[in-house]
């Protein structure tokens, strides 16, 4: 699989990506509270870290969503039904389509679409070497804007968009509504969502999984200053901030933010900004949610769940959607 065997969405293109991080950037911290959009902590060392923290301890949703794939793997199957095509959102290494794919009934198709442009052609390579019997389309793509689903030539029962890793809590909780509505219409009336989602729990518990004792997130959050100065040329002094990520329990979210750990001024791209000794970046929300909020969440989008999966600790639930339209057809 090479370069040109990779589908291309608008703004993977290099300059038009480096345009937009610098904009967004720019305007978020102009803001009277600091912000950069969460997307951007995945650049490739980001990437990497966000790996490695999904191997720490203390962060739970990833071996409690892959247990919960494992344990359910054939009613999961089952449910997504023969000569799928499955459509993945954010794949990063493929982890968990692995497993999907090594248990779907003849999928038919397999659409990984991801910014990370090297582990994208990488990883698809793999995977169509894998399963030959496949069609391994990849597409460069931010799915936080809008793109449209690249022409498969294998005709399929039905289009099944994969979710996984609660990046469904990332996005604010009416962002998440609009997002849901935008992905049914993609996958069509037949088609369905398999999404991962984090719920509420112990507030111990989350607070020790965004602060895992070998700071390994806290280097993830501070990596960002890292790419704003490799990319954009600003002079960041990453030992002047400091990770601070707690649960706001009246929200129902993780915050993630840099703290700055004195009053300092920063230069971007010929603008400056004033940080006060204390002042925050907010880098990440990470919502969590109760199993009704997000059944409720769903049907405001027009989407009803037509199966969920959860752990014996009711820490994480796999679920599968469907447009509202298609309900009579499954029982649940
Ligand atoms: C990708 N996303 C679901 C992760 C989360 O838990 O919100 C990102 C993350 N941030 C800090 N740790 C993990």
């Amino acid at each position: 699989m090479n370069e040109s065997m990779i589908a291309e969405a608008g703004l993977c293109r290099a300059e038009l990506t480096l345009e937009q991080f610098r904009n967004d950037v720019l305007a978020g911290l102009t803001r009277q509270k600091k912000s950069v959009p969460c997307k951007y902590l995945y650049d490739e060392e980001g990437a990497r870290l966000f790996e490695a923290i999904c191997e720490v301890e203390e962060y739970y949703p990833t071996r409690t969503e892959v247990k919960i794939l494992q344990r359910n793997i054939r009613e999961i199957a089952a449910w997504i039904g023969a000569n799928a095509n499955l459509v993945e959102l954010g794949s990063g290494a493929s982890t968990k389509t692995r497993l999907l794919l090594d248990h779907l009934d003849h999928p038919v198709s397999y659409v990984p679409i991801d910014v990370a442009r090297t582990q994208l052609l990488e990883c698809s390579a793999r995977l169509a070497q894998e399963h030959p019997e496949l069609e391994v389309v990849p597409v460069c793509a931010d799915y936080t804007n809008d793109f449209s689903m690249p022409n498969v030539l294998a005709p399929s029962a039905r289009t099944v968009i994969f979710f996984p890793g609660s990046t469904i809590g990332n996005f604010e909780p009416e962002e998440a509504e609009h997002f849901l509505r935008r992905m049914t219409k993609l996958c069509c009336r037949e088609g369905g969502l398999l999404l991962g989602i984090d719920l509420k729990k112990d507030s111990g518990v989350l607070n020790s999984a965004y602060n895992d004792a070998r700071g390994v997130t806290a280097e993830f959050n501070l990596n960002l200053l890292a790419r704003v100065n490799g990319e954009l040329g600003a002079d960041f002094d990453i030992s002047c901030f400091r990770h601070y990520a707690f649960y706001n329990e009246e929200m129902g979210r993780i915050e993630m933010h840099l703290i700055s750990r004195k009053p300092q001024v920063v230069s971007i791209a010929d603008e400056e900004f004033s940080f006060e000794r204390g002042e925050s970046i907010l880098t990440e929300h990470s919502y969590k949610y109760t199993l009704d909020e997000f059944r409720e969440r769903a049907a405001r989008a027009g989407v009803h769940v037509a199966r969920r999966w959860v752990d014996e600790n009711r820490w994480f639930s796999v679920q599968l959607l469907m447009p509202q339209s298609y309900k009579a057809c499954f029982q649940v």
